[in-house]
């Protein structure tokens, strides 16, 4: 996993607040096999409130990525219904918050940052090397929604997506791990005007950004994931595992350090193919 030690153990205690309860009650739904063997899919659904986000949501997100079967080794993750999701259920921010989930946590709580932590675990493993997550974003994909399919390695979206980092509009900052891949992505300058104009970017626009790798009409879209899907299952897993690694690294990396990894893990994975 990518998520450090620490995060690992709030993730594990994301889970045990979830025990008891299950996906559907988070609003999720986990589909493994799907779309094809070696594949699982995560569904958002909660549509009609437009998949709104909750605490509840991210522990579940955490709880599956906790709990994935070794078997799977790409992650599709979609919201049911017109939108992919429409960020954090704004009746949290209301004195009523939302039946049946705890309420936000206060700031004045000195566990704030660890609480936090425990919903930035619904997000973080979907970058572990052992798997490709990819995001199929139909409609809006607002706030925490965006982030998700930030937190994705791919995205593809339906050519109705329409991609909005509101939260500083709110007075929040995104805080649930969007801000790196979205400046990684599109470049600090564009990542601090789409933040604090908090602007709707369509589907075309964010194919130009390199928001999506691939946008479909939105009647292709499942077509499209699975072709996907398909394609990435064809590699190796080791491979694929290795490869992801290597990518990953690079950005951190002189041409000399990456080389040098490249030339580490082909021998790696090489010889691990002699003693087979
Ligand atoms: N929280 C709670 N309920 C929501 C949310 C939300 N974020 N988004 C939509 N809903 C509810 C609506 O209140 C409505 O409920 P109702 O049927 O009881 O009236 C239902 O979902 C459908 O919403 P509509 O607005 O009617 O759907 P439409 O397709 O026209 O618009 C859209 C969808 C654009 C997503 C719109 O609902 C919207 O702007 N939502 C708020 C987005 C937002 O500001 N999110 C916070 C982002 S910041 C963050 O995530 C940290």
């Amino acid at each position: 996993m990518t998520a450090g030690q620490s995060d690992l153990a709030r993730a594990d205690s994301a889970r045990a607040d979830l025990a008891g309860a299950d996906l559907a009650r988070a609003g999720l739904r986990f589909d493994v096999g799907v779309p094809a063997p070696g594949a699982a899919t995560i569904t958002l659904d909660r549509s009609q409130r437009r998949n709104a986000m909750t605490p509840g949501m991210w522990y579940g997100l955490a709880a599956i990525g906790q709990a994935l079967p070794p078997e799977v080794r790409v992650v599709v993750v979609q919201g049911a219904g017109p939108s992919f999701s429409a960020g954090i259920d704004l009746r949290l921010f209301t004195p009523e918050g939302v039946p049946g989930e705890d309420p936000l946590h206060s700031p004045a709580d000195p566990g704030f940052d660890e609480w936090i932590a425990g919903c930035q675990a619904g997000y973080r493993w979907l970058r572990d090397p052992a798997i490709v997550s990819v995001a199929a974003v139909r409609g809006h994909a607002i706030g925490a929604g965006f982030q998700l399919a930030l937190s994705c390695d791919l995205r593809v979206l339906a050519d109705d997506a329409r991609l909005c980092m509101k939260e500083p509009a709110l007075g929040l900052v995104p805080d649930l791990t969007g801000t790196k891949p979205l400046v990684d992505i599109v470049g600090l300058p564009r990542a601090l005007e789409l933040c604090l104009t908090s602007r709707t970017v369509g589907a075309a626009e964010a194919a130009a950004l390199r928001l999506a790798e691939l946008v479909v009409p939105g009647t292709e879209l499942d077509g499209a994931v699975g072709d996907l899907v398909a394609a990435l299952l064809a590699v190796e897993p080791a491979v694929g595992r290795a490869t992801k690694e290597l990518l990953q690294q690079a950005p951190g990396h002189t041409l000399d350090e990456q080389a040098a990894a490249e030339r580490r893990v082909q021998a790696a994975l090489q010889r691990a193919r002699l003693s087979d």
